[in-house]
């Protein structure tokens, strides 16, 4: 496996082994955006793998998904709340600039997945992408 996919499939697996059921309010929102920006990954982890079946709509829709999260992330985490069981430190709410630079990121990285015309280019895509939820769960999260 490519270095990428070992990742996404890390993330994945981190997802479905800590279940959040308890979560509510601003925890639980920021919690259900992360998820769906995962769902619109993997989404496009399938279509990277395929060049024969490359579906540009199923691509454009699923990076769209992710830029419409991703510009909610300063919204949802504009309450500082803390509670069990969130992952996010602390220093978000002392760095919020730069915790929102990091999500304009992401927002931009998507928007040249959206835009991929074939496989090879959702991959280099996706690649962006991935940096910048490494950069931003080593950051402000605390299991990354
Ligand atoms: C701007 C910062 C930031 C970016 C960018 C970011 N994340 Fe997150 N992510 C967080 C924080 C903070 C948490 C912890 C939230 C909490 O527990 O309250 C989190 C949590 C998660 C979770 C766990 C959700 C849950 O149910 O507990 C997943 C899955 C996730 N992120 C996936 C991703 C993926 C995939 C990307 C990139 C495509 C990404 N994130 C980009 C900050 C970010």
């Amino acid at each position: 496996m490519k270095p990428i996919y070992v990742f996404f499939t890390a993330l994945a697996f981190g997802a479905s082994a800590f279940a959040h059921g308890n979560a509510t309010g601003a925890v639980l929102e920021r919690m259900e955006g992360m998820k769906s920006i995962q769902a619109a990954m993997k989404l496009l982890g399938k279509q990277a793998g395929t060049n024969d079946a490359f579906d540009f709509s199923a691509v454009n829709a699923a990076a769209t998904d992710i830029m419409h999260h991703a510009n909610e992330i300063p919204a949802v985490f504009a309450e500082k709340d803390l509670s069990m069981p969130t992952e996010a430190k602390a220093e978000i709410w002392e760095e919020m600039d730069a915790f929102n630079k990091l999500a304009a990121a992401l927002e931009s990285a998507a928007q040249i997945a959206a835009n991929a015309q074939n496989a090879d280019e959702l991959k280099s895509a996706m690649g962006a992408i991935g940096e910048t939820c490494k950069a931003c769960h080593s950051q402000y999260r605390i299991k990354n």
